[in-house]
């Protein structure tokens, strides 16, 4: 059976598509989302056209009034999506024309599908972009919880998993905050790059019509019109922006969530997921599975796929608009969907998870985490350059692992077999807690420190 062409451009054809090119073709499964993006630029659009004189402002009521009722059809799940019309843009234009009859078919004047499509994708990214950073703020805000309740609860600081020097479990939380910060300013610069309009434009090249572009970049709340046609109906750069923060932030959240797989497992026990954030197993009772953490490391891998993908598609395409470009959308949904949803989850997790305090600093005592203390000792207490220092620590080290035991565990004897001018003073820097208070240049991790960063964060955010 032939279809009818398409209602929309079909003057010059007089057979519809195949059912496949239909299904290749059509975006209405998922820029249906974009509604009430488009239903927002095509009322600016259609009031700037009456302001400028190209409609009548009768039509332009209709068409503005019309509008409104689409968009509560849609919200309403009431709206008859069709497949045959491709997607949100024809969709809408045609349930007006149901609607309001001829006036409808005014809407378009000075548009294309080029133009309104890049500005309903820009403001649907930009909302994006205030959502995350209402959620970054929250997960902020639970990690400044975290760091004030534990602002001297001493832990291994590691690196390369092995246990390097302790830290404070404050000093960990804020380093997360530090970076989840510089993600909010990545989302920000991002907004305030794209935040120009396309609308306008038209299919290319702008319009013979005498509209006002700043009218409606204004009412859309853009900050100008974008400064040429070409550029606002070709590029997805603003997109990409946001996939791009969008990983470096995943990949932020995916290091949390393995510390915090790894901290709540049998061998460390650093921490405890509650209830509400913990799994059973079904065949092992004692299992208390960290889910949501696991499911928030791997999702990461789908963000980096929609920034790879888009980068892919956009990649040596000529100027200006392909239907390549349609492939932006999907891959920037989903992964704008995970990571609100790994936000959210990390966020819960991150306010409800309590700290095994004693077990944290049991560990940071291990793995002769305060040899670096000892040799800072022997440099500023006997004068020892510090390569000295370091040489001499090493042998006690190794004098300590010979025994199975901890470097506050060698007596002073031992000590002074290795060097004579060692006094029972050093036993102080020894221990973890004087270890961590030694720690207060500038963003170390005394809890002196810690405290101050809190302040400082609790301000700035207030
Ligand atoms: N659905 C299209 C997209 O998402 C809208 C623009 C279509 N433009 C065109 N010239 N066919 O890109």
């Amino acid at each position: 059976m032939t279809k009818t062409a398409n209602s929309m451009w079909g003057g010059r054809f007089a057979a519809g598509p195949d059912a496949i090119m239909e299904a290749i073709n059509a975006s209405i499964g998922f820029d249906r989302r974009m509604a009430a993006q488009d239903i927002a630029g095509s009322r600016a659009h259609a009031a700037m056209l009456a302001t400028c004189g190209i409609i009548s402002d009768s039509d332009a009521d209709a068409i503005g009034e019309g509008l409104l009722t689409v968009l509560s059809e849609i919200e309403t799940d009431q709206f008859p999506f069709s497949t045959a019309l491709e997607d949100i843009h024809m969709n809408v234009e045609a349930r007006l024309r149901d609607l309001i009859g001829e006036p409808a078919g005014r809407l378009h004047t000075g548009r294309s599908r080029n133009d309104q499509v890049a500005v309903d994708f820009r403001l649907w990214v930009r909302d994006q972009c205030d959502a995350v950073d209402a959620a970054l703020l929250a997960l902020m805000t639970a990690l400044i919880g975290q760091a004030e309740a534990g602002a001297d609860w001493v832990m291994p600081g590691f690196t390369h998993l092995q246990v390097a020097q302790p830290v404070t479990w404050g000093h960990h939380m804020m380093a997360y905050v530090e970076m989840f910060a510089r993600d909010r300013s990545r989302f920000a610069d991002a907004r305030a790059r794209m935040n120009t309009s396309p609308l306008g434009a038209a299919a290319l090249a702008g319009t013979s019509f005498p509209i006002d572009r700043h009218m409606t970049a204004k009412a859309l709340g853009f900050d100008r019109p974008m400064a040429n046609s070409l550029d606002a109906v070709a590029d997805r750069d603003f997109a990409l922006e946001f996939l791009a923060s969008a990983s470096i932030c995943a990949m932020h959240l995916s290091r949390l969530a393995e510390e915090l797989v790894i901290w709540s497992s049998a061998q460390f026990r650093f921490v405890k997921m509650s209830d509400k954030w913990s799994t059973g197993s079904s065949i092992m009772p004692q299992k208390r599975n960290p889910d949501a953490a696991e499911l928030i490391r791997a999702k990461i891998g789908r963000i980096f796929g929609a920034n790879v993908a888009l980068m892919t598609v956009m990649k040596g395409l000529p100027l200006t608009y392909s239907k390549d470009m349609q492939e932006d959308k999907e891959q920037t949904f989903d992964a704008a969907d995970n990571l609100m949803l790994a936000l959210a989850a990390m966020s819960g997790m991150v306010a409800d998870m309590q700290a095994n305090v004693p077990s944290l600093e049991a560990a940071a005592a291990t793995g002769f985490s305060t040899a670096t203390d000892l040799a800072d000792w022997l440099v500023r207490v006997l004068g020892m350059p510090f390569r000295d220092a370091h040489h001499v620590t090493g042998t006690l080290v190794a004098m300590a692992e010979a025994k199975s035991a901890d470097l506050p565990d060698l007596t002073l004897a031992e000590m002074q077999s290795v060097h004579e001018h060692i006094t029972a003073d050093v036993f102080d820097v020894l221990g973890v807690k004087n270890s961590v208070a030694s720690r207060v240049s500038f963003g170390g991790t005394a809890p002196s420190e810690v405290r101050a960063r809190i302040a400082e964060w609790k301000g700035a955010l207030a």
